[in-house]
């Protein structure tokens, strides 16, 4: 595996990797490697010739108040990871790399980016369209792939895209989930014995909501009730937002006919978790 901290380097690493005629796939995280970071991995070796990931803390997707500086850095551990899977290409920049003195240019997913996380994390999709567009000028890839786990941050990516005709093609890889259901998470590592316990009340809020459709429920004020109640029984989860949207515009849709995204977000103690599911178009109210 290659491993690269300059900008010139990976440029010119992935550069000969498209220059040889290969597909080249790219997966883009902040690191402290899990099973659903693996799985994007795994899905760009599938579906490409060669693959890069990237492994950046992206100080400007943080607020102030938020966890950037407690983050969880494992290089070492995830190189090894990385090395197993066969990733051809790994990119590490340290923050001056990626952000020199003096840089003032934003990429803005506008309204979009105020909503479901956006609207509690002000700042953060900029600083994700932000840096994925600089890490996609960087890597040139022919694929992108990108975990369903964070629903919101697909739809500010794909718009972005589309937006700026960006040449890549955006994959969307299922949420990976522990045996009980909790969705993997970097920050999963911050929940004491007794919170990761708790943790467990959006995967069964969510699941509640799904049973709820499965019956035959189609008013989202009543599925997003069902949710609620459930989360309200934890008093170690406070809930950010559980939302019935359209996947694509993140706005609640007036009745349930596309496929509709059902996202919740909820501190678990003081730890930011989210997860969601799709509600398939097929199944009509009975
Ligand atoms: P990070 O949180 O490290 O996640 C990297 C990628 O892994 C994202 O596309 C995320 O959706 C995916 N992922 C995380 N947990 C997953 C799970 N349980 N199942 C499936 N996929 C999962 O998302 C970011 O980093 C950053 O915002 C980034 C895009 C790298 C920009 O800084």
């Amino acid at each position: 595996m290659n491993i690269c901290h300059s900008i010139e380097e990976m440029r010119t690493a992935a550069r000969a990797v498209r220059y040889g005629g290969l597909r080249l796939g790219f997966v883009p995280t902040m690191g402290a490697l899990h099973e659903g970071h693996l799985s994007l991995v795994r899905a760009a070796r599938t579906q490409c010739d060669a693959v890069a990931v990237s492994i950046f803390v992206n100080p400007t997707q943080f607020g102030p108040n938020e966890d950037f500086s407690r983050y969880p850095r494992t290089f070492e551990h995830d190189r090894e990871l990385l090395e197993k899977e066969g990733v051809d290409l790994l990119f590490a920049p340290s923050a001056e790399e990626m952000y020199p003195k003096g840089a003032v240019t934003w990429v803005e997913v506008e309204e979009l980016s105020q909503k479901l996380c956006g609207r509690s994390r002000p700042g953060h999709f900029r600083g994700v369209a932000t840096v994925v567009s600089k890490l996609f000028h960087i890597v040139e890839p022919d694929l992108a792939f990108f975990g369903q786990k964070d629903a919101a941050q697909v739809a500010v990516i794909r718009r972005m895209v589309r937006d700026l005709n960006f040449p890549v093609e955006i994959v969307v890889c299922s949420i990976v989930r522990e045996a009980d259901g909790l969705a993997m998470s970097s920050r999963n590592a911050y929940l004491s014995p007794q919170e990761r316990k708790s943790a467990l009340a959006l995967y069964r809020s969510l699941s509640a909501i799904q049973a709820r459709f499965d019956q035959g429920e189609r008013n989202p004020a009543n599925l997003i009730q069902a949710g609620k109640q459930v989360l309200a029984e934890e008093s170690l989860v406070r809930l950010d937002y559980l939302e019935v949207v359209d996947p694509d515009t993140l706005d609640p849709p007036e009745e349930l006919r596309n496929a509709t995204l059902v996202a919740v977000a909820a501190f678990v103690g003081k730890t930011r978790l989210i997860d969601n599911i799709v509600l398939p178009a097929a199944a009509r109210t009975t």
